[in-house]
């Protein structure tokens, strides 16, 4: 773990201008920067830097984020790998947490080492193996993608790497999965006689492999083991290679083999990559969907392949928002896409592709798969089983829509699902607890009343994301939100402003890297996005903070003398003595704030005519 205030202080020193510059042409426009959007193809910028906040936004095809997100989206770092390179471009050291943490790095600096080694001479020895040239060759594939996905052969000799390794005891090779140690002590290469394909990280450094025979025997494919550089529910095959053409093609595709990838890049589709010989996890889907909006599933003709698309749409289903869209393609029977693809051409894949099912069509399919939607029962029984596919999801548009798909299957009103599922739509609030009447004096929230006290305070987090400057000066009407609180807005806003008044750099990026572990992180980065558009100054944003914080306390007030009131017309009497002081008090603050606000109209008004 990074401490937090180290991170603080380092976005403190950096300047997104300068990381995004590096990669991006920027030019100066009003208080930002725009340029092409590395993100996305264009041909007129879209894609603004805020110095002020910190933050970058593509209006063309909404990716944002802050200098450590730019980083990891455009170059593909992980988190802790942005904050050092960014550490290193100022200057900074970032401080290790306890002994343990080097001693591990060190330790996976050795495997990864190790690795690399062991795939540049198994390389080497592809070039002197005719057997296996001649079998890449019988598998259509050329020399040039053999390079570019760096595959090699590993010769059958039981301690074949003792050629490169001077101490073949070195503890790091057992630990890396390149060495079994057997019986009596004795260690031999785990990989014998294979096609060895290299699986990278992100940043191409080589943390493990698969490995094909070359003849018919069992097992076909021998994988490395999980180490500490090799988690495989997180690593995907192909990504390091696809990186950059999946962000030109807008779309990634998955399939399931190491042979699909290479065939499929071989063919034109760069964008490929697949799982490791498991299901895929929520943690390689949301790999994906931060490099792009648009993900493939491609799925063998064959049971296997139709299992792991249903756990394709439950590792989906959680990530999956209204910006991003997921397709699921299934292959005709018996065919994967590399047999495909060698039988039929590169067209009949690009059919394929054009047939891939929606999101929506597959979970539908996959929830009614063996239910008669003819009978009640068999209606039932989808429903039961969409039941916990829907509640993994985020509430949103897509959302509705499932809901609405599966009502029309099962012919059940969506409301009744959404009632049945205890699904609370987007938007729509809890049962009101005061009476949502008019103020007294209009000063509150109108009509809607809560609705309004909701959207009131939607704008007050969305302006403290956008001016975290700001929040030190309402630390008194936060506390009494917080206090009052326990309401998600109201947690937010405290979230936000603990955020913003806990370290030493008050900006949008910093904050919302502070909040990164927050369960509403999502909801944060889109209100922070739209306030980009304006660019108000921090003044107008302190008039607005200031008297919108003013509504929400004469709300209120105003509740609580209806309460007062309402009490004491249902007992039928005069307002009681104690309570009859504490109405007229808060008779003399609703006045009070309404002044304030008056006054404070005025000063906005002058403000606004100024600029
Ligand atoms: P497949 O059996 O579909 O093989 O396994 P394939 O990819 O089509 O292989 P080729 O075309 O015969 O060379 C799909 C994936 O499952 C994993 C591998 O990742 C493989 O690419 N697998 C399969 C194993 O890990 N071990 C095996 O023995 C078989
Ligand atoms: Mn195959």
């Amino acid at each position: 773990m990074i401490p937090q205030g180290f991170i603080v202080d380092l976005l403190a020193r950096v300047d997104i201008v300068d990381v995004v510059g590096r990669s991006v042409a920027l030019k100066k426009s009003g208080q930002n920067y725009l340029g092409l959007c590395p993100f996305h193809g264009e041909k007129t910028p879209s894609f603004t830097v805020s110095p002020s906040k910190q933050f970058f936004h593509c209006f063309g095809c909404g990716a944002h984020g802050s200098a450590i997100g730019f980083l990891m989206d455009h170059r593909g770092l992980s988190y802790v790998e942005a904050i050092q390179e960014l550490a290193q471009g100022v200057g900074m050291t970032v401080p290790q947490d306890g002994r343990a943490s080097a001693a591990e790095q060190t330790r996976s600096r050795g495997l990864t080492e190790v690795l690399q080694t062991a795939a540049e001479f198994y390389r080497r020895q592809l070039k002197e193996a005719p057997s296996a040239i001649q079998y890449c060759k019988s598998r259509g594939l050329t020399g040039a993608i053999a390079a570019r996905y760096a595959l090699g052969y590993a010769p059958d000799g039981w301690q074949s790497l003792k050629a490169v390794f001077e101490n073949y005891a070195d503890p790091r090779l057992a630990e890396a999965g390149l060495v079994i140690t057997g019986e009596e002590n004795k260690r031999y290469d785990r990989f014998r006689g294979r096609l060895m394909f290299p699986i990278r990280n992100r940043r191409g450094a080589v943390i493990g492999f698969g490995a094909r025979v070359l003849d018919g025997s069992e097992p076909k494919y021998l994988n490395s083991p999980e180490t500490p550089v090799y988690h495989k529910g997180q690593e995907l095959y192909g990504l390091y290679e696809a990186s950059e053409a999946i962000r030109r093609a807008a779309r990634a595709i998955v399939c399931e083999g190491y042979m699909d990838v290479i065939q499929l890049a071989q063919a034109g589709y760069p964008e490929t990559v697949a799982a490791l010989g498991t299901a895929i996890t929520p943690h390689q889907v949301g790999t994906l969907f931060r490099l792009t909006p648009h993900v493939i599933f491609s799925f063998d003709g064959d049971a296997a392949g139709r299992k792991a698309a249903r756990r394709a749409l439950e590792a989906t289903l959680p990530a999956i928002g209204d910006e991003r869209r997921a397709s699921f393609l299934f292959l005709p029977e018996g065919e994967d896409p590399d047999s495909l693809i060698r039988a039929h051409g590169v067209g009949a894949f690009e059919t394929e592709l054009a047939r891939a099912m929606s999101l929506s069509q597959w979970f539908l399919r996959s929830v009614s798969e063996g239910c008669d939607l003819a009978q009640p029962e068999g209606r039932a029984a989808a429903v039961a089983a969409a039941r916990p596919l829907l509640e993994a999801m985020p509430p949103g548009a897509l959302r509705m829509q499932l809901v609405r798909v599966l009502g029309e299957a099962a012919r059940t009103p969506a409301q009744d699902l959404e009632n049945l599922f205890g699904l609370v739509p987007w938007r729509r609030l809890p049962p009101s607890r005061e009476r949502a009447d008019e103020g007294p004096d209009g000063l509150g929230p109108r009509g809607g009343g809560r609705r309004q006290v909701e959207h009131l305070k939607r704008r007050l987090l969305q302006r403290l994301l956008a001016f975290p400057g700001l929040a030190r000066e309402f630390n008194a009407q936060i506390a009494v939100l917080a206090v009052d609180g326990g309401e998600r807005l109201d947690r937010q806003i405290a979230q936000v402003w603990r955020a913003a008044t806990s370290g030493g750099v008050a900006h949008t990026g910093a904050v919302l890297e502070a909040l990164a572990q927050s369960e509403y992180i999502d909801e944060f980065r889109g209100l922070a996005t739209r306030d980009l558009h304006g660019d108000d100054a921090e003044s107008v944003a302190r008039e607005e903070l200031r008297s919108g914080f003013l509504a929400l306390e004469a709300e209120r007030v105003q509740a609580e003398m209806r309460r007062i009131a309402g009490d004491a017309s249902q007992s039928g009497q005069a307002i009681a003595g104690g309570e009859l002081e504490r109405y007229l008090e808060l008779t003399q603050r609703l006045r009070d704030i309404k002044q304030e606000r008056g006054l404070q109209k005025n000063v906005a008004d002058r403000l606004e005519s100024a600029d």
